[in-house]
């Protein structure tokens, strides 16, 4: 749906870039919910909030969640919350930018490491490497996969006694080994931005099942107020509190976030029968696990540029959504000057040639018939 001074214009895909349909009961309790607010007269968190919290920590698997305005300040705060002021914080390259951001709000410096090259986690010799100097390690669910190597990753952080942060902005309903996005480190971080997996507008969310780490949270999140006296302030906090109507729309999206999911991996499933044994490779989760398919990944065949495989889609009407990523932290200038002197030959490699053709619960299954179509025209095996 894009947007140009303010209007929303007129789509010229056959197949949408995104989409969010509301089903009348939704809108039902939506509408309620609302009528509800304005009757408390208490529009932030309050109500709706506390219940969102109880909802998402136990969709999550985890004993707490703290809700806040979007996934960058949930990494900010969790970052906080560890403590990272002038310390080091490693992190895959392949992530969004908003990772490192948070990084940086939290006064942190970020270091990025490659990735692996099948599930797209961060690559474990460089994490060990640089370790002992960091103050926490986060990893990234990237477009919803849970690299096996986070069974590793954890028993490292544990060991050096590093905290592990997850970026679990694509990921919720993952699971890898029946273990849920957002509770295997310290604190998962959550994004409930509009195209995410379940949305409350903007928004997120932090997971943990650390009771005191909770607290700390609950305090950084409200000007770092002491939580019996709110006019003492013992921590260095953040206005990061989220509102009624977001909350609300979140407990709205938990109803129906597993039928959702489930959609979406019949969309990413079609993806994978259709080009499974040619040229072209839609990325699976692994065995063991359970991916909620934020993202298909593709990998066209070696050699066939992306921009070729983006304009023969284009041109039957199908645009294709933003990658995850084109461009690696080390390779964006506001970060060059703090960089490692090391190279990142697998991010680079991956980040140069896939591509994210659409794929949300809406999308319908014959539209995944063309895009495939088009593609065994463009190569085939
Ligand atoms: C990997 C990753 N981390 C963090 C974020 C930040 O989330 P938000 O946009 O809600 O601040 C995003 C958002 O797209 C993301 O993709």
């Amino acid at each position: 749906m894009p947007y140009k001074d303010g209007k929303v214009m007129p789509s010229k895909w056959k197949v949408p870039l995104f989409d969010l349909s509301f089903e009348q009961n939704e809108r039902d309790y939506l509408h309620q919910g609302l009528d509800q607010i304005l009757d408390d007269a208490y529009l932030t968190d309050y109500r709706y909030v506390v219940e969102f919290e109880k909802a998402f920590a136990k969709f999550c698997e985890t004993d707490y969640s703290i809700a806040v305005p979007n996934g960058t300040q949930a990494i900010e705060v969790a970052l906080r919350g560890v403590g990272v002021k002038g310390k080091k914080v490693l992190l895959p390259t392949n992530t969004f930018i908003a990772t490192a951001v948070a990084i940086k709000s939290a006064g942190g410096i970020p270091v990025p490491v490659d990735i692996r090259e099948d599930y797209l986690g961060p690559c474990l010799e460089q994490i060990e490497q640089d370790i002992d100097q960091a103050a926490a390690v986060v990893t990234v669910h990237m477009g919803g996969l849970i690299d096996p190597s986070i069974v590793e990753l954890k028993e490292l952080c544990q060991k050096r006694g590093v905290p592990l942060i997850e970026d679990a902005a694509h990921a919720h309903g993952s699971h890898f080994q029946k273990q849920k996005a957002g509770s295997f480190g310290l604190a998962g971080c959550f994004s409930h931005f509009m195209t995410k997996v379940m949305t409350t507008g903007e928004g997120g969310s932090i997971t943990t099942s650390d009771e005191d780490f909770y607290n700390r949270l609950k305090s950084l999140r409200k000007f770092g107020s002491d939580l019996e006296n709110s006019l003492i302030h013992h921590l260095e906090g953040v206005n990061a509190k989220m509102s009624e109507f977001q909350a609300l729309l979140g407990l709205m999206e938990l109803q129906r976030v597993e039928r959702r999911i489930y959609k979406r991996r019949k969309v990413a499933a079609r993806y994978q029968e259709n080009l499974k044994g040619s040229v072209w490779t839609a990325m699976e989760g692994p065995e063991g696990g359970f991916c909620s398919y934020y993202k298909q990944i593709v990998l066209p065949p070696e050699g066939l540029e992306r921009e070729t495989v983006e304009k023969a889609l284009n041109k039957v009407g199908v645009p294709l959504t933003g990658g995850v990523y084109y461009h690696p932290l080390h390779r964006q200038p506001v970060l060059k000057s703090e960089l490692p002197n090391r190279d990142y030959p697998v991010a680079d490699k991956f980040c140069a040639r896939h591509f994210c053709p659409p794929c949300f619960p809406e999308v319908k299954l014959e539209q995944v018939d063309l895009i495939c179509e088009q593609l065994l025209k463009l190569a085939h095996s």
